[in-house]
């Protein structure tokens, strides 16, 4: 009788006390809790910046205008169309086959999503049309250089509710590759059926 006692009085104050430490601990530690604001911070898109281009964008250069042409034309993630140009500066490694690594240009373009333009395949119409720019906005000088490169590099400067993915800001594209996808639009193109 006298040892059921000691028993309950030992097992009651393990209770007691165990709910003490529970109470008085800071459960905040108990989980891995990463700062959620320094998270949304980073994720949250910069404030529309305007930018100047470059007096080194050479809006003549054929290749320039071709590595224009590839970013365009290529969609994130899918197998590069043609071959990267001259100049190209962004590659992924991956293990061909064969074991050995392949370098293969790195695709984030994607304005072929929503754009058509000349020789386009699959061209979206989320954004408006491009074929024959040249001949339609650039010759009328209805938009010169300047606003083609900034609506590439941030478009929300020109239009603050657009759809069109921002590419300097984000440091997407870099200034030089800005430049050749400006280069590119403005050009002169060949006209083709396909689409
Ligand atoms: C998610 C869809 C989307 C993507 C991707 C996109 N655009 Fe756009 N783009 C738009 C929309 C929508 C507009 C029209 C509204 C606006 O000006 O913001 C536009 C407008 C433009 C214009 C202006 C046309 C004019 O003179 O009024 C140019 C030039 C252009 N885009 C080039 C590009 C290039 C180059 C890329 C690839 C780097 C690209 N766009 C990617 C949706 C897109």
């Amino acid at each position: 009788m006298k040892r059921s006692i000691k028993n309950i009085t030992l097992i009651s104050t393990f209770v007691l006390s165990s709910s003490v430490a529970l109470i008085a601990s800071d459960l905040t530690k108990a989980y891995d809790m990463p700062d959620a604001s320094k998270l949304i911070e980073k994720d949250l898109l910069k404030e529309p910046t305007k930018f100047t281009m470059p007096k080194s964008c050479n809006l003549d250069d054929a290749e320039a205008i071709k590595r224009g042409e590839f970013f365009f034309h290529n969609l994130n993630g899918k197998k590069a169309k043609g071959e990267a140009p001259k100049g190209v500066k962004k590659f992924i490694e991956t293990k061909g086959k064969d074991g050995k690594m392949k370098k293969k240009p790195k695709q984030y373009g994607n304005c072929v999503a929503c754009h058509n333009i000349e020789g386009a395949k699959g061209g979206g119409n989320i954004g408006p049309d491009l074929t024959g720019y040249k001949k339609m906005f650039v010759d009328t000088k209805t938009r010169d250089a300047q606003f083609v490169y900034q609506k590439i590099a941030d478009a929300r400067i020109d239009n603050p509710k657009t759809h069109m993915t921002i590419n300097l800001t984000t440091k997407l594209f870099d200034e030089s590759e800005i430049c050749d996808l400006t280069a590119y639009v403005m050009s002169e193109k060949k006209q083709t059926k396909e689409k």
